[in-house]
C-alpha cells in the first residue's frame, strides 16, 4: 500500500541556497526535496512544504494527525520558542503518529538561544547537524520502523 511522509519546513527555509550557505549549504529546498524523492521506494512519496507562517505550520500538523501521516519537521526558528507548534506536535505524539525533528545545522554548536528546543520533548527523535543528510536519516528511520 502506498503512503506518504509530510516534510514540513518553517521560516526562512524557503531561502535555502542563498541563505548563509556556509551554515546551511548551497542546495535549495527544491533540490533537497528532489534528492529525497529520488531515494524513496516506489510505494512512498513525500509532500515537501515550507511556510514562514506559524499558524499554517500548526494547521499542517493538525492535518498530519487527522491523516495519520508521519512527519519530518524542520521547525527552523520556531524550534526555540513556539509553544503553539509544540502543542501541535504533542497531538501527533498523543495520536501515535511519528514526528522527527530535523535541523541542517547543529543548533547546540551555535548561539545560546538555539540550544533550547521546545519541540524535542514531544518529538519521536531529533537529527541535527548533518545538512541534507539530517532529512534523509529521518526518512530512513520512518521507512524502517513503519509497521
Ligand atoms: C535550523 C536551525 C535553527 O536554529 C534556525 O533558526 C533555522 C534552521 C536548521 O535547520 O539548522 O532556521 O532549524
Amino acid at each position: 500500500m502506498s503512503w506518504s511522509i509530510l516534510v514540513l519546513n518553517g521560516p526562512n527555509l524557503g531561502r535555502l541556497g542563498s541563505r548563509e550557505p556556509e551554515i546551511y549549504g548551497s542546495q535549495t529546498l527544491a533540490d533537497i526535496g528532489a534528492e529525497l524523492e529520488a531515494a524513496l521506494p516506489d510505494e512512498v512519496s513525500i509532500e515537501l512544504r515550507q511556510t514562514d507562517d506559524e499558524g499554517e505550520l500548526v494547521g499542517w500538523l493538525h492535518e498530519a494527525v487527522d491523516r495519520g501521516t508521519p512527519v519530518v519537521l524542520n521547525p527552523a526558528a520556531f524550534t526555540h520558542y513556539s509553544y503553539a507548534l509544540r502543542d501541535a506536535a504533542a497531538l501527533l505524539k498523543q495520536a501515535g503518529v511519528p514526528l522527527v525533528e530535523v535541523h541542517l545545522s547543529n543548533p547546540h554548536a551555535r548561539e545560546a538561544f538555539r540550544h533550547t528546543s521546545v519541540i524535542s520533548g514531544v518529538a519521536s527523535g531529533v537529527i541535527a547537524g548533518f545538512g541534507t543528510e539530517s532529512y534523509r536519516l529521518a526518512i530512513d528511520w520512518l521507512l524502517r520502523t513503519r509497521s
